[in-house]
């Protein structure tokens, strides 16, 4: 093969990540040459089984330094943005990474002449008095100035193995008796899959999306945050209360276990502001095809991938016999 006619490079950030990962492997699967870029190689060795010998390579890179972020993206065709983070850790911060970072990526792949898809969230918008919510509306502005054409990919919550949410609240499920409603449970989602926003994004770098162009992508489902919770427990056969908790009482939660260090804070009062807003496809975006299945994916259903990575939660795993309840 010569260098003319390799497969297109690209460049992921992020792609250590849950969501990079699923988009490392579609991309794999299509033949792509992927460079991933991540803040420490040395821990993902676990990317490179997803494709042939030679088809993966890692870059250091942390999108908080520019010229980092430049090297990751030299020579690259298309460049993809996983990188995020739900809460604040050191210098590691929303403005740090999801402002800053988000434009540094723009700006590193319109200078090598790549085309750009990035992953935002449903409710980015940058007046939000949430932290994470207003990095990311502020970085789809500068991302679109800086790149017309670049894809913007808005998911609502993600589901899949590795996911934050389900796995979270399963885990709490086995030791407590009860499982927090925060604001009362009603704030609703449309859990999406992750391997259904993995493929939206390989669409993106075959060129099947519109350039220049912000997609909401949710699942099948709107649900309430307490419907969430009720499938996770029914997929584990497991029996819990609900406690409500105000959003006031939630906020004060986040804030003292944002105060402890060295641990990953189960909520904190950032989330608990995002927690206040519905989280689902707009009315604007169906009716303008900016969703899933007006790129052609139909949306895969909670229920049938919930107990293929929860089963460990049973309370004997996958020798649960169906219809008990612990
Ligand atoms: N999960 C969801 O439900 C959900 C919903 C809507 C939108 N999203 C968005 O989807 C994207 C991926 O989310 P995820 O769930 O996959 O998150 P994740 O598992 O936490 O992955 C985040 C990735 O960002 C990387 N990262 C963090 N700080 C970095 C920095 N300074 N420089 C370079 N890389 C850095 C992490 O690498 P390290 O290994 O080095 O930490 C990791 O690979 C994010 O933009 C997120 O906001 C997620």
């Amino acid at each position: 093969m010569t260098l003319s006619n390799l497969p297109p490079l690209v460049t992921i950030f992020g792609g250590s990540g849950f969501v990079g990962r699923h988009v490392v492997r579609v991309l794999a699967k299509r033949g792509y040459r992927i460079r991933v870029a991540v803040r420490r190689p040395d821990l993902a060795g676990h990317l490179q089984p997803l494709g042939k010998v030679g088809q993966i390579s890692f870059v250091q890179a942390n999108v908080r330094y520019r010229k980092s972020v430049d090297r990751a993206v030299e020579g690259a065709d298309h460049v993809i943005n996983c990188v995020g983070v739900l809460f604040e850790s050191g210098r590691n911060t929303f403005d740090a990474v999801q402002d800053f970072g988000a434009r540094a990526v723009a700006e590193a792949a319109r200078a090598a002449g790549a085309t750009l898809t990035h992953i935002s969230a449903i409710g980015a918008d940058a007046r939000s008095a949430s932290s994470y919510a207003r990095t990311k509306g502020r970085a789809e502005a500068a991302i679109l100035d800086t790149l017309p054409g670049a894809i913007i990919l808005r998911p609502s919550i993600i589901f899949g193995p590795e996911d934050g949410f389900f796995n979270k609240f399963a885990e709490m499920a086995r030791f407590s008796p009860f499982l927090p409603l925060i604001g009362g449970g009603h704030t609703r989602f449309q859990p999406v899959y992750v391997a259904d926003v993995a493929e939206a994004v390989g669409r993106a770098v075959d060129g099947a999306l519109k350039a220049g162009t912000i997609y909401e992508l949710g699942g099948p489902q709107v649900l309430s945050f307490r419907d969430c919770l009720e499938i996770m427990l029914k997929t584990i056969e497991r029996k819990r209360s609900f406690v409500s908790i105000p959003f006031g009482i939630a906020s004060l939660m986040g804030s003292v276990a944002s105060l402890v260090p060295f641990i990953t804070p189960p909520l904190t009062a950032d989330q608990v502001v995002l927690l206040k807003s519905d989280n689902v496809v707009s009315a604007k975006a169906e009716a303008e095809g900016r969703t899933l299945t007006a790129i052609g994916i139909k949306p895969t259903m909670l229920e049938s991938i919930l107990p293929t990575y929860l089963v460990r939660y049973r309370p004997q795993g996958q020798y649960t016999g169906s219809g008990r309840a612990a």
